[in-house]
């Protein structure tokens, strides 16, 4: 339930009578210049200001531009251009191609008074968005606008959150501020804020909208008799920075997004390897242990993860001197890697503000601290105490960060990392209200060098500098508790987080870039990583995410509780932020992170997450431990899964590809591909991985079935080669196995695998190829294989890109060959009839062939794979 709007309180900025909402004028649009591509006009206040939660701004300008044929971006910000817009830097624009509107697919259209805009669909006059019926407010702190929608519209997005997917559009709220979240509440603000949203309208198409605004907001969607299905937003300042993506179809504007806030950063292939972790190992010879135990199980493990444990006292680049002492942490780092296995560390944005302690030390010689209007530092409290914060977008702050990593992580005298992990980064402040006093989180020791203020009450903590340049944000704002309150479920802005009156070394403040402070701290590791090993691609795993987070790094879900409901979840989220947020390298903490993973529900999340681009197990502190080996059950069902993952790692690495290089989403929901069948709408705990492969986990409560929906094509079973034609409805598969999981190929299909499963990736990647040609209702079927060394960040030309054509009776091998490699195709398996059909040999991968599946094939009815 949301908040009503109808406050009616006291402008303290402008101090006029109390107002509401309903008095607000609107505005008045004139000078309308409408040339062929743009169109740009000037908004007047069009009467009396209501200064309802701020100042109104009276004069506003109005910029449409049709980018390309698919994107339109509307811009309404002030005249001045003092109110803030995100940085370039964080979000660079992408240039106007300059489309004439007459050759666009979408349609702006403009009522001068009272100011509203629609726009629409040109082929079909479709109405994708219209403000009328509702003034715009566009105040100092406050800006609404409200589109109408149709009823029952299917919308996704407005992330990070832990609803459905097609979230409701009934007193509905996506409230978007970033914020610690433990257990990952419902129907509340989470770790994440993407203001981008679909808009799927079956057969009708679908279409994008995405508001470049990284201001704290609610998101009012709801339906009334009176007003019909509407969506608002409500934010606590910035400007009106829409893109509208055209589509038509859902993964378009995917691609359409894409093309504004970036594509994901291409990760290695090491990546895709099962990965353990846990909040709370005690040592590091308790690390070897489970290693050890890993291995024992015959549980094929790729990377292990150092949480705050190895800390020495909770210090970033420290070592806890008795348990994780250097020296032992050279050794399990140097025995993984001789295993072909990997390690991953975490650090967390808080720098203990401690004397001799050479990170804070250094920091403040470099001035990257976020300081308080005294020049002063701005202290907060995190693990080590009493902490102080990068500023992510001082000048200075990538060089100290790059050294301290180049410094810790050395590969000769430190831990020799292959990845970063970023935590708490929304950020996470233990100071949890204004009453707090980080010092008297005692685990610090107190620091008698520079000078630092005590802050206790938010009035001693002014903007050191008043923005006067371009887009910086407006002078004279109450950052601190601005009148128009978001439901931020920890309470005001400023709560466990850094105090939103906090000005960055731009001049911007935090009240403006709180939402991205995670963002540009994941950027700033993965600068780092770069720096550490130039040619090496960077792994980097954030909690906190703004819209581009996809760019710079990977991303989990946070704190989860280990339930089934937290296990489906963890299918809507990924959907979302794949294919919607476009964060492709997504998935949850495996098994729940809170409380205790229950035997049956961790088998089948250990077999469900292996069919999620990132998979791992981790757990709370205060969590029984859960790795897979500690079940039978548990082991048995995780041995098979991860076989099976590992023979399609390369499958999935080339979906992934594909996302990094054009926003072509690996995983997506079933009405991606079948946007004409809306009954899928609302499917939200299957998926295809890559083009392929639809997945349908048991979803229920100790489930030993699942109804499955299949859209009407021809598929097969992945396990069996079985065909299975699709009707556009659900039907009941029995999965009494805890191992099993149904999968089906998708009519069309060509699907590469490794012939057999590894150990490690680094094994695997010495395994020949087989592919699975899945003909669709025409008989024909395609599919694609991505190669490269899987770990280079400048790939070039070293890389091939294979395409797959089966026309019936021959399967043509084509495309790119600049990878070179002793790994062949050895077999070939055509489904479709009573048996499959295999051809076997030895094809090189390093140039285009043919393989004729003619007389000399035999018959095989076994697994597919
Ligand atoms: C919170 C993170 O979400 C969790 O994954 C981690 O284990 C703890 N912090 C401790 O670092």
């Amino acid at each position: 339930m949301y908040r009503p709007l109808l406050l009616g309180v006291l402008s303290a900025a402008a101090g006029t009578l109390a107002s509401t909402v309903d008095d607000c004028p609107g505005y008045k649009a004139s000078n309308v210049v409408n040339r062929d591509s743009t169109l740009t006009a000037d908004l007047t206040l069009a009467g009396d200001a209501c200064n309802v939660y701020g100042t109104d701004i009276p004069d506003l300008k109005l910029k449409v531009e049709y980018q390309t044929d698919s994107r339109l971006h509307v811009n309404i910000y002030d005249a001045a251009e003092n109110v803030y817009q995100v940085q370039e830097s964080v979000i660079p624009r992408p240039k106007s191609q300059g489309t004439a509107a007459s050759s666009s697919q979408i349609q702006f259209s403009l009522t001068e008074d009272p100011f509203s805009f629609a726009v629409t669909r040109t082929s079909t006059g479709e109405v994708l968005f219209n403000t009328t019926g509702q003034q715009l407010i566009f105040e100092s702190q406050y800006v609404r606008l409200r589109t109408s929608l149709p009823q029952n519209a299917n919308l996704y997005g407005l992330g990070e959150h832990s609803d459905d997917f097609r979230f409701s559009t009934t007193d509905y709220q996506r409230v978007l501020w970033n914020s610690e979240s433990p257990f990952i509440p419902r129907r509340a603000n989470l770790y994440g804020s993407h203001p981008n949203y679909v808009d799927y309208r079956g057969a009708k198409g679908t279409h994008g909208v995405f508001l470049l605004n990284s201001g704290g907001m609610n998101v009012n969607v709801n339906t009334t008799a009176v007003e019909g299905t509407f969506l608002e937003y409500n934010t606590v300042g910035g400007v009106l920075d829409f893109y509208f993506f055209a589509g038509p179809n859902p993964v378009d504007v995917s691609r359409q997004y894409a093309e504004v806030v970036g594509v994901p950063a291409m990760v290695p292939y090491w990546s895709f390897g099962f990965h353990q972790c846990k909040y709370g190992w005690p040592s590091v010879d308790y690390v070897n242990e489970v290693v050890a135990n890993y291995s024992k199980a015959g549980i094929p493990l790729e990377v292990m993860w150092g949480d705050i444990d190895y800390m020495d006292h909770r210090q970033d680049f420290t070592l806890d001197p008795t348990n994780y002492p250097l020296e032992k942490m050279r050794d399990l780092v140097g025995r993984l890697h001789q295993a072909g296995q990997r390690y991953v560390m975490m650090l967390d944005p808080g720098i203990h503000r401690k004397g001799g302690y050479e990170p804070f030390e250094n920091g403040v010689k470099s001035e990257v601290f976020l300081k308080a209007a005294d020049g002063s530092l701005y202290r907060g409290s995190q693990w080590a105490g009493e902490v102080v914060w990068p500023d992510w977008l001082h000048p200075n702050t990538q060089q100290w960060w790059t050294r301290e990593i180049q410094k810790f992580f050395d590969p000769e005298t430190g831990v020799d990392i292959d990845g970063l992990w970023n935590d708490m980064n929304e950020a996470s402040n233990f100071c949890g209200d204004i009453t707090c006093d980080p010092t008297e989180k005692k685990r610090s020791i107190a620091y008698t060098g520079s000078p630092t203020s005590r802050i206790k009450r938010s009035d001693d903590l002014h903007p050191r500098q008043s923005p006067t340049g371009t887009h910086l944000g407006l002078p004279d704002r109450n950052l601190f508790t601005p009148a128009y309150r978001i439901n931020n479920h920890r309470g005001d802005l400023s709560d466990s987080t850094i105090y939103t009156n906090v000005t960055n070394a731009d001049g911007t403040a935090q009240y403006d870039t709180h939402n991205f402070y995670g963002t540009t701290m994941a950027r700033t590791s993965r600068g780092a990583l770069i720096a550490r090993r130039p040619a090496k691609r960077p792994f980097v795993l954030t909690r906190s995410t703004f819209a581009g987070a996809g760019a710079h790094s990977a991303h989990w879900f946070g704190d989860n509780y280990s339930a089934w409901d937290d296990y489906r979840i963890s299918i809507k989220q990924m959907l979302a932020f794949v294919a919607v947020h476009q964060v492709a390298m997504v998935g949850s903490d495996v098994c729940g992170f809170n409380g205790d993973a229950q035997e049956v529900m961790c088998a089948r999340w250990a077999v469900m997450a292996a069919w999620q681009p990132f998979y791992r197990n981790h757990a709370d502190i205060s969590a029984p431990s859960q790795e897979f080996y500690r079940w039978e059950s548990v082991a048995r069902a995780a041995k098979s899964a991860i076989e099976t993952r590992y023979r399609l790692l390369d499958y999935i690495y080339t979906a992934m590809e594909g996302q990094s290089r054009d926003g072509s989403p690996a995983v997506s929901p079933v009405w991606f591909a079948y946007p004409g069948e809306a009954s899928a709408a609302g499917i939200q705990t299957q998926w295809f991985l890559g083009d392929a492969l639809l997945v349908a986990p048991v979803v229920e409560d100790d489930g030993t079935g699942v109804d499955v929906y299949l859209p009407s094509d021809v598929f097969y079973d992945f396990w069996t080669g079985k065909k299975v034609v699709g009707e556009g409805k659900t039907f009941r598969v029995e999965v009494p196995a805890l191992e099993d999981i149904p999968v089906y190929i998708k009519g069309g299909s060509v699907v590469p695998m490794r012939v057999e499963a590894a150990n490690t990736t680094v094994e695997l990647r010495t395994k020949n190829f087989e592919v699975v040609v899945a003909p669709g209702s025409d008989g024909q079927a395609h599919g694609q294989l991505y190669l490269d060394d899987g770990e280079s960040l400048e790939v070039g030309s070293d890389k091939s890109e294979l395409s797959f054509a089966w026309d019936g009776s021959k399967l043509t091998v084509d495309g790119t060959f600049g990878y070179q490699t002793d790994v062949v195709l050895e077999k070939v398996t055509v489904l479709g009839g009573h048996n499959a059909t295999v051809k076997e040999g030895s094809w090189s991968l390093n140039g285009p062939f043919v393989v004729n599946v003619g007389a000399s094939c035999r018959r095989r009815s076994k697994k597919a794979v």
